[in-house]
């Protein structure tokens, strides 16, 4: 049987995208924690940081990843900065096998640039924000993941697939089960 899988990766890898249409593929239920979050607390992800602050939103997300461990039959996409705390490295690897979505930094930007809606990057210097913050985690995610696909130049569709094919070798090596 498929594994639950968890996508992780920088903002702009294309977790949700990709996790929807995984979902649609497997038959498997999409969730996404940045919208578990989002229903529990009744405001956008900007509006918990601003009110509460960031470290409020990593411990929501700990809560969040707690109650999924059990769960079966999902595709799960997390935020961005999930990686950072290792109790929630431990919670993912219990939850299922776990997929780094990566990409080039350009390719990154350009997509986080689309839209306004992540905090992190509402500084005065988006760009030098986005380099540092990718050149802390990158190191984070390259320890914690067995399952590296790069996303630069390919569809979602081309994504899910590659994550697919990587989730169930992975699967079959014994990660996630
Ligand atoms: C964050 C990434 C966001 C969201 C929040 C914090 C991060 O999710 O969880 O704004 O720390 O990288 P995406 O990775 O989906 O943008």
């Amino acid at each position: 049987m498929l594994p639950n899988i968890v996508l992780v990766g920088f903002m702009g890898s294309g977790k949700s995208s990709v996790g929807r249409r995984l979902a649609l593929a497997t038959g498997h239920r999409f969730v996404d924690t940045d919208e578990l979050i989002v229903e529990r607390c009744g405001k956008p992800i900007a509006t918990i940081f601003a009110d509460e602050g960031e470290s409020r939103f990593r411990d929501i997300e700990t809560e969040v990843l707690t109650n999924l461990v059990g769960v079966c039959g999902i595709i799960l996409a997390t935020g961005g900065g999930i990686v950072l705390r290792p109790e929630n490295r431990d919670l993912m690897r219990r939850i299922g096998v776990i997929a780094w979505l990566d990409a080039s930094p350009d390719a990154l930007f350009e997509r986080v640039s689309r839209t306004q809606k992540r905090p992190l990057l509402k500084s005065p210097d988006p760009r030098g924000t986005f380099d540092r913050l990718l050149a802390e985690r990158r190191p984070i995610y390259e320890a914690f993941t067995e399952l590296r696909i790069d996303s630069t130049g390919l569809s979602h569709d081309e994504s899910a697939r590659a994550v697919l094919e990587g989730a169930m070798r992975a699967s079959r090596r014994g990660f996630g089960s």
